[in-house]
C-alpha cells in the first residue's frame, strides 16, 4: 500500500483541539520529532485567533524538546502522562496549566487499554522503516507504542532517516491481553524474546508518513563528580558484600539502574570489581556506560525499553552493529518494567531519591513536598518487586542547605515496605529486618551528613509514642526552616513543642 508523505503542518491540520496523542518512545530515543512541531505551530495560530487549542500527550516516559518543550511553551498541552523531565513542562505542571498525572510506567499502557483515560485519537510513531503491509521497524525506544498503535484509528509514522535498518531484530514487540485473558509473561532470562521484531499495524490506519532526520539530542555525561563517586563506591561495596556472603547467588542477578552520574559510577565500579562475574541488565533505560561495559565483556546482555545513548555513543553503536546487535533487546514499557518479570528474575533495583526519611520512606518526585520534579517513573515498579531495592542520593543538596535525610519525607513514592537499603556519600544503611527505630538509627548514623546528625538524633529522641515514633507537629521542621530561612540547619523543634 503506497503511503502519503506529508509535512508536520499537514498532519497538524487534522489534529483537533482536545485530541489525545499517543507517542512512541521512552526518554528522547524513539520519540517523534516532527508532528508535534506542527501541532505547536497550529496552537500559536489558533491562540492568535482567540480559539482554544490544546492536546493531551501520552507517552512512555520523558520525551524530547520537540514535545515537552515546544508544546508546553506554546500552551498546547492539556493532559500529560505518565512522566516528564524538562524544565518548561515542569513549570507548566506546577502552575496547573498542564494537568499531569504521574503513573508507574509499567501501568500506563494497560490502564489506557482499560479505558481509564479515554480514547487515543492519534498515534505518532518514530520508525526506521515501514513495509507496504504495515510492518514498522521502530527506533531506539518503545514506551507504550504497541498500545497506542492498537487503540488509535489514525496513525502518523515519522520515518527518521538517521536510523539504520539493521536495528531490525533489536526489538521485541508485545501487546499483552487484558484481564480476564491475561497469561503469564514468559520471560525466564533477561535475554528471552517473546514477541515480534516489528510492530504490525493495519496500513489503513496510516494517514501519513512524515520524513525526519535528526539524532535524539541526548547529551554526553560530564565526568562523574566526587559525591557520585562516593555513592557509587558505597553501592558497589554493598553488592560485593552481598555476593561474598552468598545472599546474591554466584551467577549474580540482573541489574536495573537509572540514568545519571550515580548510575554511571555504580556501573563503572562494578566493571572494576574483578571478583564479580559478568552480568545482564533488566532495566528500562541503558546509557553510555552500558555500551562500555559490553565492550569490556562485563555486561553480556541488556534488556531495556530504550537506548538512551548520547549522540556520539549512538553513532558508535550504529557503526558497530555486528558487535552490539545481539546483546541488546528493546521491549515495551509494560514488559521492561513488568512486576511479574522483575520479581521472577530477581532484579537488583537501584534508584535515586530526592529525599529519604529516617524511617526509610523515599520521595523521588516532589521538591519540598509540593513541586513536581519529574515523576515516579519506573522506580516504583523496580523498587517494589526487586530482589534487593537500593535507593541512593547525596546526603545534602544545594551546598548543604538541604539535608536529603529528613525526619519525615514530604511526599512518599516508595514506602519503607519497599526500600531495603539507603546509600549516600556518607555510607550504607541496610534496613532489612529492622524495626523503625533501628532503621532510624542506622540511617542517621550511616547516611546523614554530619551537619544534620545532631538534629536528626534530637528528632528521634523526641518521639515518645508508637512503633514509628514521629512527632507530627515537628515532622516538617527541616522543610519549614528551609522555606523560611533558606537553610535546613536552622530547624528548631522546640518551637513546635511549646
Ligand atoms: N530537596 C530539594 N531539592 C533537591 C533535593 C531535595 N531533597 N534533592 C535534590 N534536589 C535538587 C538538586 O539540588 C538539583 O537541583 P538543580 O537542578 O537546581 O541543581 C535537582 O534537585 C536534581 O538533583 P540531582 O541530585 O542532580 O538529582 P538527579 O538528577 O540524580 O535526579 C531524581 C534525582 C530523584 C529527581 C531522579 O532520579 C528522578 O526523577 N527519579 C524518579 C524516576 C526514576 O527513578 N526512574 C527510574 C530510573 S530511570
Amino acid at each position: 500500500m503506497p503511503f502519503n508523505h506529508i509535512t508536520p503542518d499537514e498532519a497538524a491540520q487534522i489534529i483537533n483541539n482536545g485530541a489525545t496523542l499517543g507517542l512512541s518512545g521512552f526518554t528522547a530515543p524513539g520519540t517523534p520529532k516532527g508532528v508535534t512541531e506542527g501541532v505547536a505551530r497550529k496552537a500559536i495560530k489558533e491562540h492568535e485567533a482567540g480559539r482554544e487549542y490544546k492536546v493531551n500527550i501520552f507517552t512512555g516516559a520523558s520525551t524530547n524538546r520537540h514535545v515537552d518543550t515546544i508544546l508546553a511553551e506554546n500552551n498546547a498541552i492539556n493532559r500529560r502522562a505518565p512522566y516528564q523531565n524538562l524544565p518548561v513542562s515542569r513549570q507548566h505542571i506546577n502552575t496547573h496549566d498542564i494537568h499531569y498525572f504521574d503513573r508507574h510506567l509499567s501501568e500506563m499502557a494497560q490502564e489506557t487499554r482499560y479505558g481509564f483515560y479515554g480514547p487515543i485519537d492519534f498515534a505518532i510513531i518514530e520508525a526506521a522503516d515501514i513495509t507496504p503491509d504495515g510492518e514498522v521497524l521502530l527506533g531506539c525506544g518503545l514506551g507504550n507504542v504497541p498500545t497506542y498503535a492498537h487503540m488509535a484509528d489514525k496513525i502518523f509514522i515519522e520515518i527518521n532517516h538517521k536510523l539504520p535498518k539493521h536495528l531490525h531484530g533489536m526489538h521485541d514487540v508485545v501487546l499483552l491481553n487484558d484481564p480476564p485473558y491475561r497469561r503469564e509473561v514468559p520471560i525466564y532470562h533477561a535475554n528471552d524474546r517473546i514477541g515480534s521484531p516489528v510492530l504490525k499495524i493495519d496500513p489503513k490506519k496510516i494517514v501519513g508518513i512524515i520524513d525526519t532526520e535528526e539524532f535524539d539530542g541526548v547529551k554526553e555525561f560530564t565526568a562523574v563528580d566526587e559525591t557520585s563517586t562516593k555513592i557509587g563506591n558505597n553501592v558497589v561495596s554493598f553488592l560485593l558484600n552481598e555476593y561474598r556472603t552468598g545472599r546474591i547467588p554466584k551467577e549474580f542477578l540482573p541489574l536495573q539502574s537509572g540514568v545519571g552520574n550515580v548510575a554511571n559510577a555504580v556501573l563503572y565500579g562494578l566493571a572494576e570489581a574483578d571478583e564479580l562475574p559478568s552480568f545482564m541488565m533488566y532495566t528500562e533505560v541503558i546509557q553510555d556506560a552500558v555500551l562500555e561495559l559490553m565492550k569490556r565483556g562485563k555486561c553480556t546482555f541488556a534488556s531495556t525499553c530504550s537506548m538512551t545513548f548520547s549522540d556520539a555513543t549512538e553513532a558508535e553503536l550504529f557503526s558497530n552493529m555486528d558487535f552490539f546487535h545481539d546483546k541488546i533487546v528493546m521491549r515495551p514499557a509494560e514488559i521492561s518494567n513488568n512486576p511479574e518479570v522483575i520479581r521472577r528474575l530477581g532484579v537488583i533495583a537501584m534508584n535515586t531519591a530526592l529525599e529519604a526519611d529516617i524511617f526509610g520512606a523515599v520521595n523521588s518526585s516532589h521538591v519540598l513536598g509540593v513541586k513536581m520534579m519529574n515523576g515516579i517513573g519506573g522506580s516504583g515498579d523496580f523498587a517494589r518487586n526487586g530482589y534487593i531495592s537500593i535507593f541512593s542520593c547525596p546526603s545534602v543538596s544545594k551546598g548543604g542547605l538541604i539535608s536529603n535525610i529528613v525526619p519525615m519525607v514530604t511526599h512518599t513514592d516508595s514506602s519503607e515496605h519497599s526500600v531495603d537499603v539507603i546509600v549516600t556519600d556518607q555510607g550504607i544503611a541496610d534496613l532489612r529486618g529492622t524495626d523503625p527505630v533501628q532503621r532510624a538509627e542506622r540511617i542517621i548514623e550511616n547516611c546523614a551528613h554530619p551537619d544534620y546528625k545532631p538534629l536528626l538524633r534530637e528528632y528521634l529522641k523526641m518521639g515518645k509514642f508508637g512503633q514509628t515514633p514521629h512527632t507530627l507537629q515537628a515532622a516538617f521542621a527541616f522543610h519549614v526552616a528551609f522555606n523560611e530561612t533558606g537553610d535546613m540547619r536552622n530547624a528548631d523543634f522546640g518551637r513546635y513543642m511549646k
